[in-house]
């Protein structure tokens, strides 16, 4: 062979391998690979819809139906991070047990035949606690998290062996015929390697070799790390990312967290994602060719505990996803993507076999199609003018699309969704009151330190001392005052001057409440400026300073502060101002109500309570109560107290804190445009999280203990008890509206208004319906100049192949027939209807 051909031979050689590389060729025993299309599962390219779930913010008894929620929503997968804190709460002390038994769930999305995607992180942000690290590990000696520190890694080599040691012995690697398919090294550690660290580089390839050294048979992902080495694929987290391409060729482009909504925070308003911008977003990632996309989040769920991060995420983590907090649909979002999904999988023999043939249709208007190998079209047809709808000409036809949308046409000829019509159900969900509490009361000590309680020269950082283990550190000391001074003579009083690093502070001044001052979301810092009363002698001052949630993003968010770390000035004195902050200072971790563990039942009745007396700050409130019947979630309103936290029969519901209201815009909404978390949110000016989930499994039927812990002196004669339930439904759809469910049924051209009802409940009552030209939303629809006479009776016999009533779910044909006649020929007609189910 000449040099000339043995040189296009090695050409040859090396143009293939950047574009198949050797493992995706010859991957040793694994069943999960990949190429630049997609992920292969047992050599068949998929589209896969993914969604996050995160164990611990639900409970076990709520796994099996969430997960099924999510199959019937059209998902492929369920990802979840692996939450290191909650599963080593001490150095080589492993729990893996109820809401944090990882294998038990990973099983139950296998029975429901759904994959998983591992993030195994262990860094996971998360707006988790400390993003998922254990407080402990900031007290390793000569730790330095997330770069290239020595016993960092370690410790992060050891929690990450541990559970890929776990999975594969209980066999859930794809490779091994379970359903973890992807796993996931890091999480967005890219953006720490902007500033050119060379540590932080290091690190970044010591951790995706150490994964892929674990062989796990299944592909590894790091996100936002657009320099992931091979074999690792590096992919995409936003609100839109059809932006991006992943680092190589013969990488697939996946999306890990399409953002559903947003968290909220104490003191912030609540995000909200439109459906009709979600499924746009989504839509451009696949028709620009991506395959995998992951919803972040698909159920939310709660922030039991003391899990949530910060300082300051809420208990609630709702996120908007389109499975709500309390596992109920959130519709139209849920049935909305849904019918995307369906759209999706339809185009998934041609979206795998090609790249996309991009033309231009108009100013903002595009094509983007692809083919089969066996001949079959799948086109995308968008509009991505945020202010007009288009029509546009493709093959010959005229297609008309809404602002900011996407039409999907599975065979290049007719569209079975638009991503801005939405024809699948909207639900109004209300919260019915079941009743309040009678409430005992007892008093948390203010002024007295116990045996536990140490003394130190100076002010301590408050994390150093509690390791976390409560949300609360005094820090008391004493002050003599001179019988001479002023101030005691002409009446006024000294001002009391606390900088902390946060997060909330309580201040006492020999036993009685002074006052209080807390953070924000962007600045957890705070500084207490009050007069104090003061007598001649000694006079005690303490502080009572809370964390509400430990940080859980930034740059070595591990060494940053919380607590008194001064100064601490008394101003106002003969000599001026005298300074604390050096003094001796008398620490207790915890308030005394946790040392007894008032919120458990054997705790609760080692002490005497009294005939509650509101408004008094740190009181704790006890009450006994039944369940509600049915299977409704519930949730307790405690918009009336302060700041705290909550336990049902011993269970840690979360912190609460209805009396931070919003600040914020919570301008009127539109999805057309560029979402970003500050678009469309609501509660403004009210408290930003009013209502708190009590998961049904903690109750029992009678005599269940619920315990409050209430900072300010809120009331608690008005917390209560509500059922939240679904009180009507609505469906709204167009003569001629294209729906992927007819295409499904071949019955093109006839679209259904379907409704349907949680399960248990029925349909009860059509509190409106309209064919003709209805005005108005779900909830308060009313007739508009077109209105089919006989409308209600399409739902109550004629049109239904039965009457709705008395069944969980019906559907309605939208065409004049169901209606008995054309309520106005030459008019293009809608239905609209509003159901009870109960
Ligand atoms: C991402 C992060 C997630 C979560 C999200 C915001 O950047 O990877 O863990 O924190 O932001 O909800």
């Amino acid at each position: 062979m000449g040099s000339k051909s043995l040189m296009t031979l090695l050409v040859g050689l090396a143009a293939a391998t950047a574009m198949f590389p050797l493992w995706a060729l010859t991957p040793a025993a694994a069943s999960v690979t990949y190429d630049h299309k997609a992920v292969i599962i047992d050599g068949r390219r998929r589209i896969l819809i993914s969604g996050s779930i995160h164990y611990p913010r639900s409970t076990p008894e709520m796994w099996p139906g969430l997960i099924q929620k999510a199959k019937d929503g059209g998902l492929d997968v369920i990802q979840t991070y692996v939450f290191w804190n909650g599963h080593e709460p001490s150095p080589g002390q492993y729990y893996f047990g109820g809401r944090f038994d990882l294998v038990r769930f990973i099983k139950l999305v296998k029975q429901a035949d759904l994959y998983v995607h591992l993030r195994i992180g262990p860094y996971v942000c998360a707006e988790w606690n400390f993003g998922g690290f254990p407080v402990w590990l900031k007290y390793v000696p000569g730790i330095s998290f997330r770069t290239d520190n020595g016993p960092f890694k370690a410790a992060m080599q050891k929690f990450t062996e541990k559970i890929v040691s776990m999975m594969k012995a209980e066999g859930l690697f794809e490779s091994q015929g379970g359903p973890i398919i992807l796993s996931q090294i890091e999480n967005e550690f890219g953006p720490m390697e902007y500033s050119g660290s060379a540590p932080a580089k290091a690190y970044a390839i010591w951790a995706a070799n150490m994964a892929v050294g674990l062989k796990t048979g299944v592909p590894w992902v790091m996100c936002k790390q657009d320099d992931a080495p091979d074999p690792v694929i590096n992919t995409c987290n936003g609100f839109y990312c059809d932006y991006f391409s992943p680092n190589k060729p013969y990488k697939p482009t996946m999306w890990t967290e399409a953002w559903t909504g947003w968290y909220s925070g104490f003191g912030g308003a609540v995000p909200h994602r439109p459906v009709e911008d979600l499924a746009f977003a989504v839509t451009r990632f696949i028709q620009k060719g991506g395959s995998f996309v992951n919803y972040y989040m698909y159920h939310g769920g709660t922030n039991f505990g003391r899990t949530a991060g910060g300082p300051f995420i809420s208990t609630s983590y709702d996120y908007d996803a389109p499975i709500d907090e309390y596992g109920l649909l959130r519709e139209p979002k849920w049935g909305h993507l849904r019918d995307l999904h369906r759209s999706i999988k339809l185009c998934e023999p041609a979206l795998i076999s090609s790249d996309p043939v991009v033309s231009s249709l108009g100013h903002y208007q595009q094509s983007h199609v692809f083919r089969s190998n066996s001949g079959t079209c799948a086109a995308f047809l968008s509009n991505y003018d945020s202010q007009s709808s288009a029509t546009v000409t493709f093959n010959g036809m005229h297609y008309n699309l809404p602002p900011w949308s996407i039409s999907i046409l599975p065979d290049c000829k007719t569209t079975v969704f638009n991503t801005a019509r939405v024809g699948s159900q909207t639900s109004l969900i209300n919260m019915q009151n079941v009743g309040s509490f009678s409430w005992k009361s007892y008093n948390e000590e203010t002024n007295s330190l116990d045996d536990s309680s140490f003394t130190k020269g100076g002010l301590y950082e408050q994390i150093s001392q509690t390791w976390d283990k409560s949300d609360y550190l005094w820090y008391t000391t004493y002050v003599i005052i001179d019988e001479g001074e002023q101030f005691l003579k002409a009446g006024n009083h000294p001002i009391l001057i606390v900088s902390s690093a946060g997060h909330a502070l309580h201040v006492f001044v020999n036993g009685q409440y002074a006052g209080n001052a807390y953070g924000k979301l962007d600045n957890p810092k705070l500084l207490y400026s009050g007069e104090v009363r003061l007598w001649a002698g000694r006079n005690k001052i303490s502080l009572l300073s809370v964390a509400v949630g430990l940080p859980n993003v930034g740059p070595h968010f591990e060494t940053w502060n919380t607590g008194v770390l001064g100064p601490v000035i008394l101003s106002g004195l003969n000599e001026g101002r005298r300074d604390l902050s050096n003094q001796q200072w008398t620490y207790q971790i915890g308030v005394k109500g946790e040392h007894l563990s008032l919120h458990s039942v054997e705790g609760s009745s080692s002490v005497e309570w009294r005939d509650a007396s509101p408004k008094q700050p740190l009181t704790w409130y006890k009450a006994f109560f039944n369940a509600p019947g049915g299977n409704d979630p519930l949730a307790l309103d405690m918009s009336s107290m302060g700041k705290g936290q909550i336990w049902i029969n011993g269970e840690s519901i979360g912190r609460y804190w209805p009396a931070y209201k919003a600040s914020g815009s919570c301008e009127p909404c539109n999805y057309r445009g560029n979402y970003n978390e500050h678009k469309c949110q609501s509660n403004c000016g009210e408290s930003s999280q009013r209502w708190y989930h009590v998961p049904r499994s903690w109750l029992q039927l009678t005599g269940n203990l619920l315990v409050v812990f209430e900072e300010w002196g809120g009331d608690p004669s008005k917390i209560s008890l509500a059922r939240r339930i679904v009180g009507s439904i609505c469906a709204e759809v167009a003569e001629g509206q294209e729906s992927v469910e007819n295409w499904l049924d071949k019955q093109q051209g006839k679209p259904k208004a379907h409704l349907s009802c949680p399960n248990g409940k029925q349909l009860k009552n059509i509190k409106f319906a309209s064919f003709g030209t209805p005005q108005g939303v779900c909830g308060s629809y009313s007739e508009g100049i077109c209105h089919a006479q006989r409308s209600y009776d399409a739902f109550l016999k004629d049109g239904a192949l039965q009457s709705c009533l008395g069944q969980q779910s019906c559907s309605v044909v939208v065409s004049p027939k169901t209606f008995g006649r054309d309520p106005c020929p030459g008019t293009i007609k809608r239905v609209a209807v509003e159901a009870i189910c109960s």
